[in-house]
């Protein structure tokens, strides 16, 4: 399986900044794309973005969905609307969402379940701390459905990544619940970030936040897979 990146453009983008993103990744990517990738627009970029997914084979994602399925619940934009649009991919669970919007496992919980009865795979993001706990929420065929992602909250928008030695220690942690399901890395991650890490067979992928705000360094760390 090519390494999986996922790019969380989180609130950063307007339509302006968003079309001359989609312009400058044109420009600017690898003419041979040798990872995986998934572009996570805010909701009203997703449209705009997916004309580049499909001329150029990548997946588009959703940064969250609604706990709850298509029906009455105003402002919630549902797991089933989101696969309408394209989408193939949804993060669940950022420590974003958990610490401003106070998501419990249990609403993450539901969000994989709306995730995966609309065909979308969940990016199920954990720390170490609500490991067990999230897992408990879960019964063994959703947890086989999930990406996994570790992210370290003290590492994400801080310029330092986690260590080498801690993601693998955190990888058996999650293999012991979880099983052998994806395992992705997310925290400062970027064009300079330890090639060492990178390229570490332990890893299946990253979630990259800042460094995917301007396309062409974001093309610059494509390339150096
Ligand atoms: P960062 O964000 O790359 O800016 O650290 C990662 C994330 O929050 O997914």
């Amino acid at each position: 399986m090519p390494t999986l990146l996922v790019a969380n453009f989180k609130s950063n983008q307007d339509q302006k900044h968003a079309k001359l993103w989609v312009q400058q990744f044109s420009t600017h990517k690898p003419s041979d794309l040798s990872v995986g990738l998934v572009l996570c627009p805010s909701f009203t970029h997703v449209e705009l973005m997916k004309q580049l997914c499909i001329d150029q084979n990548i997946a588009l994602g959703a940064q969250d969905c609604s706990m709850f399925p298509s029906g009455s619940y105003t402002g919630a934009i549902s797991a089933q609307s989101i696969a309408d649009s394209g989408v193939s991919y949804c993060i669940v669970g950022h420590s974003e969402r958990r610490a401003h919007f106070h998501e419990t496992c249990q609403d993450v919980a539901n969000k994989v379940r709306e995730c995966m009865s609309a065909g979308i795979t969940p990016i199920l993001c954990i720390t170490p701390e609500i490991l067990d706990a999230q897992a408990a929420t879960l019964t063994e065929q959703e947890r086989a459905a999930c990406c996994v992602a570790f992210e370290p909250i003290t590492a994400i928008g801080s310029g330092t990544t986690d260590t080498l030695e801690h993601i693998i220690a955190v990888k058996k942690r999650v293999a012991v619940v979880f099983g052998r399901v994806p395992y992705l890395y997310g925290g400062s991650v970027d064009q300079h970030t330890n090639p060492q890490l990178l390229h570490s067979k332990e890893i299946d992928g990253f979630l990259i936040g800042s460094a995917c705000v301007d396309a062409s360094s974001f093309c610059s760390l494509l390339s150096l897979f």
